[in-house]
């Protein structure tokens, strides 16, 4: 089976962006695909983190994966940080990335223009520790939104300058991004992507968030001064639109292009109310299985134990094939 590997930052709420860029394949892929999904911790610290609202943002997102169909029985699921050799390959890697390489990486770009106050050197290395997560699976696929195809394209780099210098130790990853949700954009700014910590909540949804909250959201998002209000799909001239249409044929299953002609003599509030209650509809099972969950410490214990060491097993394999050709002295 074609091996698989993926993660979310506990930097906050898992949003529908990510459920829609990320999660949503990720429960697909499971039945014919070796899938690894993780909680990536190391890379949350990116940006400053408070360590309570960590600690509850990894269990609630565990809890998440869970809820959103992830099975354990199935998937390798498993807490970055309780495997320690994503660290170790990391720093190998990092002496194999080049200051050019990471200076072109928009996402260091937006998050250091956001973020003046803590510039660390992890921000900017953030792009080698994510190779690392995927090249110590020897990963074929990993499905991501848009917004990481620049990072994988990276470690594709990394690991093809590797191979290059010490033979094929590393599998080149493929990037599995989704044809449509690949980008889900923020409400109120729909030129920007939906973001988890954003500093505006309206912008978001948090897939634990209040179904009542969450519908007012959705009817106060952005949409466009067209006097018609004419409901169309064109990402260009009407991102706010776009975006609602596309959330509501990624909740319902249907295409646009059916879902179009049924606004042809309605506003903007009908299709609003529509999305509305497609994403509670959605969502709402979702929290339901997730309340549980969160409640059940030992049983989530025990899927990060388990995961971990599963994840571990492999993990040290790569690593040791890594440090055997950089000629890293065997310990006795
Ligand atoms: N808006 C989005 N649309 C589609 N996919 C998205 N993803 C994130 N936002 C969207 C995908 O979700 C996966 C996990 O992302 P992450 O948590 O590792 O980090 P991120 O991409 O930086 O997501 P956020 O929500 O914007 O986090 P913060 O605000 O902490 O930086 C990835 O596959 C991502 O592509």
């Amino acid at each position: 089976k074609p091996i698989v590997l993926s993660g979310c930052q506990p930097s906050g709420q898992l949003t529908l962006g990510n459920y829609m860029g990320a999660l949503k394949q990720w429960v697909s892929m499971q039945d014919d695909h070796d899938c690894l999904y993780m909680l990536v911790d190391l890379h949350a610290i990116t940006v400053r983190q408070e360590p309570e609202a960590l600690t509850n943002a990894c269990l609630d997102g565990l809890a998440l994966y869970l809820a959103c169909g992830i099975d354990p029985q199935k998937s390798t699921l498993f807490v970055q940080s309780h495997v320690p050799e994503h660290a170790q390959l990391s720093w190998i890697l990092n002496c194999y990335t080049q200051m050019g390489e990471l200076n072109r990486m928009t996402q260091f770009k937006d998050k250091s223009a956001k973020n003046v106050s803590n510039i660390n050197a992890g921000l900017f290395t953030y792009p080698a520790l994510m190779a690392a997560d995927i090249l110590l699976y020897q990963a074929n696929q990993v499905p991501v939104g848009d917004d990481q195809k620049q990072h994988l394209e990276l470690s594709r780099d990394i690991a093809t300058r590797m191979n290059n210098l010490y033979g094929d130790i590393f599998t080149i990853p493929d990037p599995f991004i989704p044809e449509f949700g690949a980008r889900i954009m923020s409400l109120q700014e729909p030129t920007k992507k939906m973001s988890k910590s954003d500093d505006n909540p309206n912008n978001f949804i948090g897939l634990l968030e209040d179904p009542k909250k969450l519908a007012k959201k959705i009817k106060r998002a952005v949409t466009d001064s067209d006097e018609q209000a004419r409901v169309y799909f064109d990402q260009a001239e009407k991102p706010g639109v776009s975006n609602l249409l596309t959330l509501l044929s990624l909740a319902t299953g249907k295409p646009i292009t059916a879902l179009v002609p049924e606004y042809e003599d309605k506003m903007y509030g009908h299709l609003k109310g529509d999305v509305a209650d497609a994403v509670v509809a959605l969502l709402e099972p979702i929290q339901t299985r997730f309340k549980v969950l969160r409640e059940d410490r030992a049983y989530l214990d025990s899927v990060m134990k388990e995961g971990a060491e599963k994840a571990s097993a492999r993990a040290a394999t790569t690593l040791k094939q890594v440090y055997n050709a950089l000629g890293f002295l065997p310990k006795p």
